[in-house]
This record gives C-alpha cells, sequence and structure tokens, in this order.
C-alpha cells in the first residue's frame, strides 16, 4: 500500500492512478491524517500531493510533521515538496517568475530517483512558490530547470524526496520513471497489484457494508453503472435489485442488450420498467431543450422511485459515479480540492430517496472502470460503449419529440455506428451518434424531387468531455454513412458531418 495525502490538487487521483498503473496499490487519503493512522495502515511509501495553496499563508494544508519521523519514504510533489522541505528546515517562498507549462529538466545527481534518467528531459511546472533556500536544511539538490534551482531535492538521511514538477501528467515525459523509481527502489514495492485485488477488496467492503440488507442499482445501459452493478452482483448477488428504465429514448437494441446482459448473464433480479408511453405524452408538444431535459429527468425520477418502493426492505442505492464525476460535481469527500468544473449533467437521483448511497467506483477513472467492467465478465460491447445523455435521443431530435421522428433517428444512428463498428473507427473515438434535424431540404430521387429531412452526423474526439475536437473520419467511410442512411432511412434526403469543435459548439445540438 501506498497513500497519496491530497492537499488539494487537481491531480490527486491522477497520482494515484498512475502508483496503480504500475501495480502499486494506492489510496488517497485527506492531508490531515495524523501519524498514528499512517503507522496503523503500515504503507510502503508516501506521496505528498500539488495544491493551490502557499505553504506559508495561514490556514494552508499543512501535514502531521510526526509522519516525517515514521521512516517511511516520502516523495513530495509541488506543494508537497515544499511542505516537507519546509518541514525539515528549508525555505520556502514565491519564485522569481511562475513557471507554468513546460520545462527543461537538468540532472544533476542520477541516484535513486533519477535512475535510468537523460541529462535534459520534459517536465512540466505548475508553481508559483519554490524552495528557495537549501542551506539550513540536510537536503541534496539533485535536478534543476531555468527558473527553479531545486527542481528536485532528497534528504541526506531520512528517505524524504521531492520534485518540483508533475510527474503524473502525460506531458512530463519520464514521470512514470521518476514514480517507479520511488515505489520500486526506495519504497521496495514489488509492482503486483492487479484490478483484481480492487474487486477482492471492494467485494469485501461492500459484503462489510450492506450485511443482509438490500441494494437498489440504477441501470442506464451505460458503462459506468452496468460495471457498479456488475461489482454489487459479485459481492451480494441476489441481494441486489437493478431497476433500468426505458424511457423510449434509448437507441436501437439498448433495452434488449441490459436485458440480456443482466437477466441472462447476471442472472440479476432485473426490474424493467416500459415507461415508454409516459414520456412520450409528457413531451408532446414540448420543443425547448431544457424544458425537454426537466420534464425528462422529473418523470425519470417518479418512475424509479415508484419502481423503488415496490422492492421491500431496500436501504441502499448502489451509483456508478467516477472520480471526474466527482471533481466536476464540487470536490471530492476527502480532499479540499477546487471545484474545477461546473458539471451540467449529473443527473442523479435526490437524496429525499431516502437511501444510503454506495459508490464503489468512485476512486477509478473511466480507462480502469473499463479494465474492470471486462475482468468481471460484462461483454465489449458494454464496456466500450460511448457515453450517451440522460435525455436519450430525445436530445438529438431536436424540435419536439414523436415518435416517428425517434425511429427515424434511431435507424439513421444505427447505420452510423455499425459502419463505425466495421471499420474500426468506434473505440477510436469518443461520441458518435446521429442528430435529426428540423429542416427540409429539396434533393431528387430517381426522377422525382423530393423535400425531406436532414440527418447530422457528429462524431468527436475528447478525453474529458469539456473540450472536444471533431474526428477526422476518413473520406470513404462518411461516403458510406451517407449513402446508407439516404438509401435506407425513408424521409431523409440529405447527411451533413458536423465539424464544429467544443468550445464554441457543445457535443450535443441540444
Ligand atoms: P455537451 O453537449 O454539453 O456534452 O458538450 C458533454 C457530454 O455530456 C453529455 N450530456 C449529457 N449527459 N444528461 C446527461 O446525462 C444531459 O442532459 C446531458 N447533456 C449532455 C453529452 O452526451 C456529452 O458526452
Amino acid at each position: 500500500l501506498v497513500l497519496v495525502l491530497d492537499f488539494g490538487s487537481q491531480f490527486g487521483q491522477l497520482i494515484a492512478r498512475r502508483v496503480r498503473e504500475l501495480n502499486v496499490f494506492c489510496q488517497v487519503v485527506r492531508h490531515d491524517i495524523t501519524a498514528a493512522r499512517v503507522r496503523e495502515l503500515n504503507p510502503k511509501g508516501i506521496i505528498l500531493s500539488g495544491g493551490p495553496a502557499s505553504v506559508y499563508e495561514p490556514g494552508a494544508p499543512q501535514i502531521d510533521p510526526a509522519i516525517f519521523d515514521l521512516g517511511i519514504p516520502v516523495l513530495g510533489i509541488c506543494y508537497g515538496m515544499q511542505l516537507a522541505c519546509r518541514a525539515l528546515g528549508a525555505t520556502v517562498g514565491g519564485a522569481e517568475s511562475r513557471e507554468y507549462g513546460r520545462a527543461t529538466l537538468t540532472v544533476s545527481d542520477a541516484d535513486t530517483l533519477f535512475r535510468g534518467f537523460p541529462v535534459e528531459s520534459t517536465v512540466w511546472m505548475s508553481h508559483g512558490d519554490q524552495v528557495q533556500n537549501l542551506a539550513s536544511a540536510d537536503f541534496v539538490p539533485l535536478a534543476t530547470t531555468d527558473t527553479c534551482p531545486y527542481a528536485a531535492v532528497r534528504h541526506r538521511t531520512r528517505p524524504v524526496y521531492g520534485i518540483q514538477f508533475h510527474p503524473e501528467v502525460s506531458h512530463t515525459v519520464h514521470g512514470g520513471l521518476v514514480l517507479r523509481n520511488f515505489l520500486i527502489d526506495a519504497c521496495g514495492c514489488r509492482g503486483l497489484w492487479k484490478m483484481q485485488t480492487f474487486i477482492d477488496r471492494t467485494v469485501e467492503e461492500v459484503r462489510a457494508r450492506v450485511g443482509n440488507k438490500r441494494v437498489i442499482c440504477g441501470l442506464s445501459g451505460g458503462v459506468d453503472s452496468s460495471v457498479c452493478a456488475a461489482l454489487l452482483l459479485k459481492a451480494i448477488g441476489p441481494q441486489v435489485a437493478c431497476i433500468y428504465v426505458d424511457n423510449g429514448l434509448m437507441r436501437e437494441g439498448e433495452t434488449e442488450v441490459v436485458k440480456h446482459t443482466f437477466r441472462d448473464w447476471f442472472k440479476a433480479d432485473l426490474h424493467a420498467v416500459d415507461a415508454r408511453d409516459r414520456f412520450l405524452s409528457e413531451l408532446k408538444g414540448v420543443t425547448d431543450p431544457q424544458e425537454k431535459r426537466k420534464i425528462i429527468g422529473r418523470v425519470f425520477i417518479d418512475v424509479f422511485k415508484h419502481e423503488a418502493k415496490a422492492i421491500p426492505d431496500a436501504h441502499f442505492l448502489a451509483q456508478g459515479t467516477l472520480y471526474p464525476d466527482v471533481i466536476e460535481s464540487g470536490g471530492s469527500k476527502d480532499g479540499p480540492a477546487a471545484t474545477i468544473k461546473l458539471h451540467h449533467n449529473v443527473g442523479g437521483l435526490p437524496a429525499e430517496l431516502g437511501f444510503e448511497l454506495i459508490e464503489p467506483l468512485r476512486d477509478l477513472f473511466k480507462d480502469e472502470v473499463r479494465r474492470l467492467g471486462t475482468d468481471l465478465g460484462l461483454p465489449d460491447e458494454v464496456v466500450w460503449r460511448h457515453p450517451f445523455p440522460g435525455p436519450g435521443l430525445a436530445v438529438r431530435c431536436l424540435g419536439e419529440v414523436t415518435e416517428e421522428k425517434l425511429a427515424t433517428l434511431r435507424k439513421a444512428d444505427t447505420i452510423f455506428l455499425d459502419e463505425l463498428h466495421k471499420s474500426g473507427w468506434y473505440r477510436k473515438t469518443s461520441q458518435a451518434f446521429a442528430v435529426l434535424l428540423p429542416v427540409q431540404s429539396v434533393g431528387v430521387m430517381g426522377d422525382g424531387r423530393t423535400y425531406e429531412n436532414t440527418v447530422a452526423i457528429r462524431c468527436v474526439q475528447t478525453d474529458d468531455f469539456m473540450t472536444a475536437d471533431w474526428s477526422r473520419l476518413p473520406e470513404d467511410l462518411l461516403a458510406r454513412v451517407a449513402t446508407g442512411i439516404i438509401n435506407r432511412v425513408k424521409g431523409v434526403n440529405r447527411v451533413v458531418y458536423d465539424i464544429s469543435s467544443k468550445p464554441p459548439a457543445t457535443i450535443e445540438w441540444e
């Protein structure tokens, strides 16, 4: 076990993930954990994260200084380095010039931390403060950048290391190597941790917490809720009741996949509620996008609540919240991370439902959840599914939503996605879909003039869905999609490809 003490960095969980990528088990904990508790947990190493504060400001997050006396190797990153150095006698102050972005690191001492490093390499910096004076302290400088004389240091007698740059971000070219050297060489970790270990530990935790009570698990058809359900089913199988609401706004075949996967394969107690008519009738005549969203959200909660009541003794509600959802919607419960994004789409269920929440995926990133899903036996079709918005096809059917328009959109969407799958492009892109526009235009088919609908196709690449670029799909693939849709979907005579990036456009059209 390695502990990451979180000082409110945006990168706390990212550090943990990099550590896990090196097959070392890692947990993020609050920065004010006591030395006694650390001794109990008995980690092989401790990493102090970065953070937005200045170590010398009043109220800046601190660390129990007795942690440095435990003899456990410590690696301080950015703020963590400044804190460690200051605690052990160095001085920290504002740097003459702040350093943000790429910098060239020159290594002067290739012992432990920099073993195998080139003398010069690119690192990612993000700091206004830095360690200014080591004179009174027992630190050895290990590396510099143009503006940072102590870009890396180690203590002379204690196993304490500090690096001012961020090894966890991909722009730091050999970031993985610094972490590896710290974990394997300085801490003596062996690198044998696997996803299976996470599964075993979570299964145990869930069993201990739930006892013999029942858990409701909402299924949306997406990756996160499916993996969450699969994990719970593994832990406490018959105590789980899954609720899936068919709102009539799903894509072709989606409801069937959910039923087949959970009912037939996992033998889950699946409550698939057919609420298609209710949603469509409430949406009748509504054209405003926000209004549509509100109605869908309200009806969903209503239907879900009603179904949940029918499950006796349900005490817990499981949700597939991931780590990025946690930061995006306002800070992790275990740390002071500043809110960096305002999330508009946590279509979560309200607390008034009165359940205790279980969020077993809270520490994981999307790609880790996918790995977990595969390990739990979910089919690729579910594990690799692109994200799909809560309001479903309603926000891709511009203007009023009708059964007929939905049917047209579904056909076009299926043709597009099939072509992406066949050409291997589905996995190379982040999200892809068709949109039915409320625009008719003139065309010619056979000898006749047509006046029919337009379908837009949208395909984007993105890491975090906050910004996105349109995918450069091959022209012949686009041509096949266009021909397929126009030939096979009645009522459509024109297909356009959306080449807008986000921002200024959004990914969805409504
Ligand atoms: P936008 O369109 O804002 O979308 O660029 C970013 C990501 O969020 C999804 N999205 C939603 N998800 N409820 C959801 O659950 C919503 O109302 C909603 N609106 C957008 C969108 O599909 C994309 O992945």
